[in-house]
């Protein structure tokens, strides 16, 4: 049958399918800063990430001929589509051969304004729901390279537990994949919120001003051997190699952003403030390390059986707004569609 024929067909048959997804986000261990290409989100350096537990995003994707246009719905208040949305939206429909409009209604359970990025838990539902409710047969490789088309931290929210995201070289060949399931090890983020102000230099902004810090070539002839370690760390259940290896890889990030051209500045006094402490807390037996996404909030790393004691003494600090306790976490999952 001629193209032209099975497409009209496809599209009028398809009068209405829905699916819901839900999504982790993640804290990156070795972080993706800089991209090879802008346009498919392409790293420039393998990066290796844990999924969190208690930071979720819940999507559902209606794809219906009856809609106008696309319409979308994040915690229950109606948004203008972000440029970014429509384009992996369209993505979709161009990948499953589909023309209908789409609706789409998102929430977090984590809190909105906390300074959380929701951009990878975001990207990764989005496009699970909307593969499955597009009814696109893609293996989980495939999901996770078009949610990285999307938003790259996404392509690492769609496997479950201990992530790495391998940089390949195209489309097909930049994709996350587990390197262990929640249960191998049972390390908690506190994520410690110390300021909930929006931040003014998006990641993506700051992605393209990476190159411009005089220290972004040494940093990419570090990384390999940092990624060793992060792996050897996971691997042997190592804290103290993974600790100090985080820490000087968040510090990295942050280096290079506070001297791009122009300079981003992402923490705030109190980031300072909390990090400082930390070498004081490990000399008196609780071994906790912080690493930073791209933004002030710390995420403090540890085993599970020292949760009691960091948040006793994290609740002695009257700089912070907010503690979210989260456990390595599954990936990305299809569930059943709400009621409507
Ligand atoms: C600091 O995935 O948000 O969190 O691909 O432009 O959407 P885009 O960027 P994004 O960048 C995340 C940056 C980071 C580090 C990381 O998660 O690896």
């Amino acid at each position: 049958m001629s193209t032209p024929t099975h497409q009209l067909n496809k599209s009028s048959l398809f009068l209405r399918n829905k699916a819901t997804a839900k999504a982790p986000a993640n804290i990156a261990f070795i972080k993706y800063w800089g991209k090879a290409d802008a346009e498919l989100n392409l790293p420039l350096t393998d990066t290796i990430s844990m999924n969190l537990s208690a930071c979720l995003t819940t999507t559902t994707v209606e794809f219906n001929h009856s809609f106008q246009q696309d319409k979308f719905t994040l915690n229950r208040q109606k948004l203008t589509l972000p440029s970014k949305l429509v384009n992996h939206l369209d993505r979709i429909r161009r990948l499953a051969h589909i023309k209908p409009r789409a609706k789409i209604t998102s929430s977090n359970n984590f809190p909105a304004g906390t300074g959380i990025a929701s951009s990878a838990s975001g990207f990764a539902a989005l496009t699970l729901a909307a593969a499955a409710a597009a009814d696109l047969k893609l293996s989980a490789l495939q999901l996770s390279a078009l949610a990285r088309a999307g938003s790259g931290s996404a392509a690492r929210s769609i496997p479950t537990g201990f992530v790495v995201w391998e940089k390949g070289h195209d489309h097909a060949s930049s994709f996350a994949s587990s390197l262990y399931p929640p249960h191998h090890w049972h390390l908690i983020d506190v994520i410690a919120i110390v300021s909930s102000q929006e931040k003014t230099t998006t990641s993506t902004d700051g992605h393209q001003l990476a190159s411009t810090s005089p220290y972004f070539k040494l940093r990419l002839k570090q990384l390999p051997h940092r990624i060793i370690q992060v792996g050897q760390a996971l691997k042997t259940k190592n804290l103290q190699l993974l600790g100090e290896t985080i820490e000087t890889e968040a510090i990295d990030l942050h280096l290079i952003a506070m001297s791009s051209q122009p300079p981003v500045f992402y923490w705030e006094p109190a980031t300072l403030q909390l990090i400082k402490l930390l070498p004081q807390w490990r000399s008196r037996g609780l071994p906790v390390y912080f690493t930073l996404d791209a933004g002030p909030n710390p995420h403090l790393i540890t085993e599970a059986k020292y949760q009691v004691k960091l948040l006793n003494q994290l609740h002695q600090l009257k700089f912070i707004n907010q503690l979210i306790v989260n456990r390595v976490g599954e990936g990305a999952r299809l569930i059943p569609n709400p009621r409507s």
